[in-house]
């Protein structure tokens, strides 16, 4: 058995789930476990289940047929323990003080995080704070810095793609304008990757704010061509250019108020500015549900022995990260309070525009 600077270590996965999550706690607990004889503590529902102490060992054998299973076996939660500064009625103390205390009471040398922007802040505070984390880079918005890729977003696409690949044949049979929503949160990864990959005649992503008449004369333009229908897919995030003048407050209070998501305002103004029936499809939850595709059972497995071996080397406040093709450390430092958003000379953003896809400018 390998030497190790860790003995036992604590696992958690925290925010969104995401396709991928079990193949990397099974990465992360059995080379930590057949290499280097530690103790795996599957912490549950994230931060949360540190807060409550919540939690319970992970054996090899528990880690069996976890592989392609989507979610995650230990839960998940969306807890901001830095945000919650309220003491605890019954134990006086803050959620930190608790998460604090309780690493303590299960004896944790390091903790592994797996989860987004907001878990990996979190996760950089608690470095701060003196505990020995390692995170991974989990989300299926691929909008984490530093990383060229996060596990989770490849089954995503792979779902966003296949269901406006189906969407197109409905879109044909009916001449009507299709507009599929895709998640993505803030920045439009997923909306440019699948509307890429699907045949998307306009998409639609937040660092692109959109004018409704561009994309009106772009659909009349194909019917004019003889195509009587239009698939338009639109990141949840996507902005028009007048919501891209409000300031951070009166836009989130705007889409407040919004009846309905973002694609069913773009589908009614389209149908008001073209006369041309429109419909949409909200893919929601089905780009964060089901079993990895293969891409991602790689990745997050590769994450997560190289997070075993950051255990066994002593080497905290790092977030695995994929740069060039290779596993990389990068301080949580680095990315702290950071969205990855798409660049105006992006590569795929300008070979979609070479294809004569429409972005709303
Ligand atoms: O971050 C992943 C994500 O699916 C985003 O794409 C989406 O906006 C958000 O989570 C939805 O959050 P919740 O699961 O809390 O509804």
């Amino acid at each position: 058995m390998k030497g190790s600077a860790v003995k036992t270590f604590g696992i958690l996965t925290s925010g969104g789930d995401a396709p991928g999550l079990n193949a990397a706690i099974r990465a992360v607990c059995r080379t930590a476990i057949l290499q280097y004889g530690m103790k795996a503590i599957g912490i549950h529902n994230g931060y949360r289940g540190l807060v409550k102490l919540d939690a319970a060992e992970l054996t090899a054998a528990d880690l069996r047929g976890v592989l392609a299973q989507g979610g995650t076996i230990l839960g998940t939660s969306r807890e901001k323990p830095f945000k919650n500064t309220e003491a605890d009625e019954e134990t006086g103390l803050t959620q930190v003080e608790a998460i604090k205390e309780n690493y303590r009471k299960l004896g944790l040398d390091a903790l592994v995080v797996l989860g987004g922007n907001g878990t990996n802040t979190t996760a950089g505070q608690l470095s701060r704070e003196g505990l020995n984390v390692i995170a991974l880079p989990k989300t299926i918005d691929n909008d984490i810095v530093k990383t060229d890729m996060t596990f989770g977003f490849h089954t995503a696409l792979t779902v966003a793609t296949e269901a406006i690949d189906r969407i197109h044949t409905t879109a044909h049979s009916h001449s009507r304008i299709m507009v599929i929503e895709t998640m993505g949160h803030k920045a439009g990864w997923l909306g440019l990757y699948s509307g890429v990959a699907g045949g998307g005649d306009v998409i639609l992503v937040p660092e692109i704010p959109y004018d409704i008449n561009s994309i009106a004369r772009k659909v009349l333009k194909r019917r004019d061509e003889g195509c009587k229908f239009s698939i338009v897919v639109v990141a949840e995030g996507a902005k028009s250019i007048e919501e891209a003048k409000l300031d951070r407050k009166a836009f989130k209070k705007a889409r407040k108020e919004m009846q309905n998501s973002i694609g069913y305002r773009v589908a009614h103004e389209l149908e008001e500015a073209t006369g041309l029936e429109s419909r949409v499809t909200v893919l929601g939850y089905l780009q964060r549900g089901g079993t990895p595709v293969p891409y991602d059972r790689i990745l997050a497995t590769q994450f997560g022995v190289e997070a075993a071996h950051y255990l066994a080397e002593g080497k905290f406040g790092y977030l695995t990260a994929l740069q060039n093709n290779r596993i990389v450390g990068v301080p949580l430092f680095d990315i702290a309070g950071q969205t990855k958003v798409i660049p105006q000379d992006n590569q795929m953003l300008l070979s979609g525009r070479e294809l004569g896809i429409c972005f709303g400018d």
